[in-house]
Formats: structure tokens, C-alpha cells, sequence
């Protein structure tokens, strides 16, 4: 089985202290750093761009994974890629409007790992012609645009079948779930076939941020 890793999502960070964050998590045991791009257009919010990212570049050697909830993701990767990012997930949705194919290879000749995502709404259908060009699939298990919202388990069904496609292929794909995962429901998933945790609430409101990162791998 993959390793189970964890990747805070700094939009649940305090963000007046946002350095300091960011070396609490990486000490307390955090794989990754999830920077959650936000646009106002393809999701109901804005959150920050590649200037904070930049910022959270200068505080980690940790791997960024952007996931970038925002229109036109190929106008935007050139800048992601310069402001550190390790790993760039767009939207599959079409009201993301970009050329879903074309923004993979442009992330790939970037050198970050390429990622997919969908939407609670949209059918895994949408995700068939792109598979064997990802090296990650994000599995929302929340609809985009806030943190704190609460795990939507039908998403499962996703996760299994993400997994399902792995046992036919070599080079698996990392499976990553994010939105309202916290010690249980990230118990749910990786029994599903998840193996990158997002969370942002259950650990930046909780005292204790090792104790938590633990407990959403099951150590
Ligand atoms: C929501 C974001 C999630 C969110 C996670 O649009 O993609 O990464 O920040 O939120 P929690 O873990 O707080 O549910
Ligand atoms: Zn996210």
C-alpha cells in the first residue's frame, strides 16, 4: 500500500501568522503544503495567488501542491511554476475553461507533477481521456470554495474507481481527497483507496498539530 501522506491546506492557517504556519505544520510532520487558488469565478470565493505562494516557498522545502479553483488555469501555471509550486491541480469541470489536455502537458514540460480534479458534481466519466497523462487525482469531497465545510461520503465511489484503474496499470496514480477530511473520514478514504489527506480545519483549529497529522494517517 502507498505511503499515507498529509497535506495541510494553509486556507484554514492563520494568515496573520502565515510564515510561523507554515513551519509549525513541516515540523509537525506535514508531507506536503496544499495552497488552495481561488478565483471569485469558477468557485464562490477568493483566497490568494502566486505571491503567497512565493511566500510559502521562502518558509518550506516541503513539496507545494497548488490546486488551482480558478478559470483559465493555463494563463496562470507559468506563474505557479515560478513561485515554487512542486504540484499543479486544475479542474476538469468545463466552466473552468481551459483545454484540459493542453494545461496537463503545459504542467508536465513545466517539470511539476500534473494533477486532475472534479467536482462532488461532475461525473468520473469526464476524467476517462485524461488518466494516463495525470500523476494525481483529487477527489473533492466537498464542493470548491470554503474549508470547514463536511465530508460528502458518496465521493467514495470516485476513490474506488480511481483505484480500481490503478490495479490495471504500472504506474499508479497518487489518489487525494480533500474537504472535510479529518481522523475519521480520512480512515474512510485511505480504506478506499486514498493516499494524500487535505486538510485544513481539522488541523489548523486544532491545539495540537502533530498529534492530529497523526492521527489522520493512523499511526
Ligand atoms: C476547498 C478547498 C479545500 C479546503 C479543505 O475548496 O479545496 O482544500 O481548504 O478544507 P477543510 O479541510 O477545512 O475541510
Ligand atoms: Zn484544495
Amino acid at each position: 500500500m502507498s505511503k499515507i501522506l498529509v497535506a495541510p491546506s494553509i486556507l484554514a492557517a492563520d494568515f496573520s501568522n502565515l510564515a510561523e504556519e507554515v513551519r509549525k505544520v513541516e515540523s509537525a510532520g506535514a508531507d506536503w503544503i496544499h495552497c488552495d487558488i481561488m478565483d471569485g469565478h469558477f468557485v464562490d470565493n477568493i483566497s490568494f495567488g502566486p505571491m503567497v505562494v512565493e511566500v510559502v516557498r521562502k518558509q518550506t522545502k516541503l513539496p507545494l501542491d497548488v490546486h488551482l479553483m480558478i478559470e483559465h488555469a493555463d494563463h496562470y501555471v507559468p506563474r505557479f511554476v515560478d513561485a515554487g509550486a512542486n504540484s499543479i491541480t486544475v479542474h476538469v469541470e468545463p466552466e473552468a475553461r481551459h483545454d484540459v489536455g493542453k494545461t496537463l502537458q503545459q504542467i508536465r514540460d513545466a517539470g511539476c507533477r500534473v494533477g486532475l480534479t472534479l467536482n462532488p458534481a461532475t461525473s468520473f466519466d469526464l476524467l476517462e481521456p485524461f488518466l494516463d497523462k495525470i500523476d494525481m487525482l483529487l477527489v473533492m469531497t466537498v464542493h470548491p470554495g470554503f474549508g470547514g465545510q463536511s465530508f460528502r461520503a458518496e465521493q467514495m465511489e470516485k476513490v474506488k474507481c480511481a483505484a480500481e484503474w490503478n490495479k490495471t496499470r504500472d504506474r499508479k496514480i497518487e489518489i487525494e481527497v480533500d474537504g472535510g477530511i479529518n481522523p475519521e473520514t480520512a480512515r474512510v478514504s485511505i480504506q478506499n483507496g486514498a493516499n494524500v489527506l487535505v486538510a485544513g480545519t481539522s488541523i489548523f483549529r486544532s491545539g495540537d498539530y502533530a498529534k492530529t497529522i497523526r492521527d489522520l494517517r493512523g499511526d
